[in-house]
């Protein structure tokens, strides 16, 4: 049974929920929503009365808790209620051995079967060479899903729109599934699409979705198809325009 999100039009692109023991990246420029999804897929396991571990490296927790309760995610009652553990980590005090140290025996002793890590960026701020952070994660999600846990990596990447856009680390050929997050302008707006890039799992849709952030969550959308050039981040109308 594929893990679920929640947000039945996201199951969908995934072709139907994102499989346990299978690693997942999310991608996007600054503020596109990767923590907010990983977050949903997070309450999403609380919410089944399954355990889950969240390891953030960028923000202050408090911040976190304060930004996203707004946004219909009381993380701290879940933390209260056991099911959920998060760890604030700063990169300049752990090496990348004692972090994925660290995740193994968090995720272990909770039982954790949705894991966070949030973001990659973090973690490679605290790696001396690149090349060793690659290593460090293939070792550590391969323990992760061996221990049948899904877990989620973000990664933010440069640049806004089109092509010039680019992640400082590439990790996506690591990842069992690539959701890429995106902005797009249109109609004198900054919006967002979601799509899937890869799922090595199984099958899954090859649309483009628009979502929106909004006080109570995200919220996705039916395949956008009036628009050519969604990806590129300067789309034109090709048919009707649709409102989400
Ligand atoms: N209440 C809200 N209403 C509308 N939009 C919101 C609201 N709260 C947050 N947002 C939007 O959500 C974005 C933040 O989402 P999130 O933290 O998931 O992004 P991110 O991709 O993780 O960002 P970063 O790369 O900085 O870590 C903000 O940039 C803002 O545009
Ligand atoms: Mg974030």
């Amino acid at each position: 049974m594929p893990l679920t999100s929640g947000i039945s039009e996201v199951d969908t692109l995934l072709g139907g929920g994102i499989h346990t023991g299978s690693s997942t990246l999310i991608l996007g420029p600054a503020g596109t929503g990767k923590s907010l999804f990983s977050i949903q897929y997070v309450c999403a396991a609380v919410a089944r009365g399954e355990r889950a571990a969240m390891f953030i490296f960028d923000e202050e927790l408090g911040l976190l808790l304060d930004r996203t309760r707004v946004m219909g995610f009381d993380l701290e009652a879940k933390r209260g209620s056991g099911q959920l553990v998060i760890e604030q980590i700063d990169a300049a005090e752990l090496s990348p051995g004692e972090f994925a140290h660290k995740v193994r025996s968090v995720v272990d002793d909770l039982q954790a079967k949705t894991v966070v890590i949030d973001s990659l960026n973090g973690y490679q701020a605290a790696m001396p060479e690149g090349g060793a952070l690659i290593l460090h994660i293939h070792e550590l999600l391969q323990y992760l899903n061996r221990q049948g846990a899904a877990t989620f990596v973000t990664v933010a990447q440069h640049g806004l729109l089109g092509d010039n856009i680019r992640a400082p680390v590439d990790v996506t050929y690591l990842a069992d599934t690539v959701i890429l997050l995106r902005y797009f302008e249109a109609m004198g707006q900054m919006r967002r699409a979601i799509s899937v890039m890869k799922k090595r799992t199984g099958p899954h849709e090859d649309t483009i979705r628009e979502y929106s952030i909004r006080n109570g969550g995200l919220r996705v959308g039916e395949p956008l198809r009036e628009f050519q050039g969604v990806l590129r981040g300067i789309p034109t109308l090709v048919g009707e325009k649709t409102a989400l």
